[in-house]
């Protein structure tokens, strides 16, 4: 499991792809960000509350800050816009080429090592945006005929000894936090019972032995 990955753009792409993320469990937290202020916002607290119900454990946050998405280790972006009345397909690629720049320099800022997964390359697909019939089938075939002359841009795979020693930080920053959410669940439960420690270190040796003794909490805490 991943520890952070950001969805950049909440529409129906971006909101549709976070919710997966969370479902799957894929990540312990999945940040959505968007220039419209409120929705990513909104749309997080709606997923995340969902989490009980379908039964997944990752947060869910929205912002319009890319310092929420720092350390990201993936980043899926599906900021667009969509063609609007009068605007031609060069138009819309020329503004989609333009967020896409802003979004890239944005996750180069705060996650400079992660990789970044492009849902809408406007460029490479413009073969697409430019065909006469669209349907998925013809998108389908032309991306595979890109694919095949190797037109497509390729999502950057860092190296294998990388990979293992993102792993081997992802976990060891995921033990970190459970740690300290059970110690912050200890003390919660010890002041909710008006109980003070009788030790400067609860988590030393002689704080353990202490808490050892309490059996009871042990059922509060888990
Ligand atoms: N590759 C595919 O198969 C595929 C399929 C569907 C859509 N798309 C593309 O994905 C993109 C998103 O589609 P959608 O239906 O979710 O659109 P949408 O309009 O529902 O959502 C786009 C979101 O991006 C946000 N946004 C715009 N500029 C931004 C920026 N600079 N930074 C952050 N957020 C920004 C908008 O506020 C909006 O919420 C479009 O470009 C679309 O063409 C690709």
């Amino acid at each position: 499991m991943l520890n952070k990955v950001a969805v950049v753009g909440a529409g129906n792409v971006g909101a549709t792809a976070a919710q997966r993320l969370a479902e799957k469990n894929l990540a312990r937290t999945v940040v959505m960000i968007d220039v419209v202020d409120g929705v990513p916002q909104g749309k997080g607290l709606d997923q995340w509350q969902s989490g009980p119900i379908e039964g997944f454990d990752a947060r869910v946050v929205g912002s319009g800050n890319y310092d929420e998405a720092a350390g990201a280790e993936v980043f899926v972006v599906t900021a667009g816009i969509a063609r609007k009345p009068g605007m031609s397909r060069d138009d819309l690629v020329k503004t989609n080429a333009g967020i896409v720049r802003s979004v890239t320099e944005q996750i180069s800022r705060v996650a400079p090592k992660s990789i970044i997964v492009v849902v809408s390359n406007p460029l490479k697909t413009k073969a697409i945006a430019e065909a006469k019939i669209k349907t998925d089938k013809v998108d389908a075939e032309v991306l595979a005929q890109l694919l095949r002359c190797d037109f497509l841009p390729r999502v950057w795979e860092p190296p294998v000894a990388t990979q293992a020693l993102r792993r081997v930080t992802a976990r060891r920053a995921a033990l970190v936090m459970d740690k300290t959410a059970i110690k912050n669940r200890v003390h919660a439960v010890l002041h909710q019972r008006l109980i003070p420690c009788p030790f400067s270190d609860l988590f030393g040796v002689q704080g353990r032995h202490w808490l050892q003794a309490l059996s009871w909490l042990c059922r509060k805490v888990y």
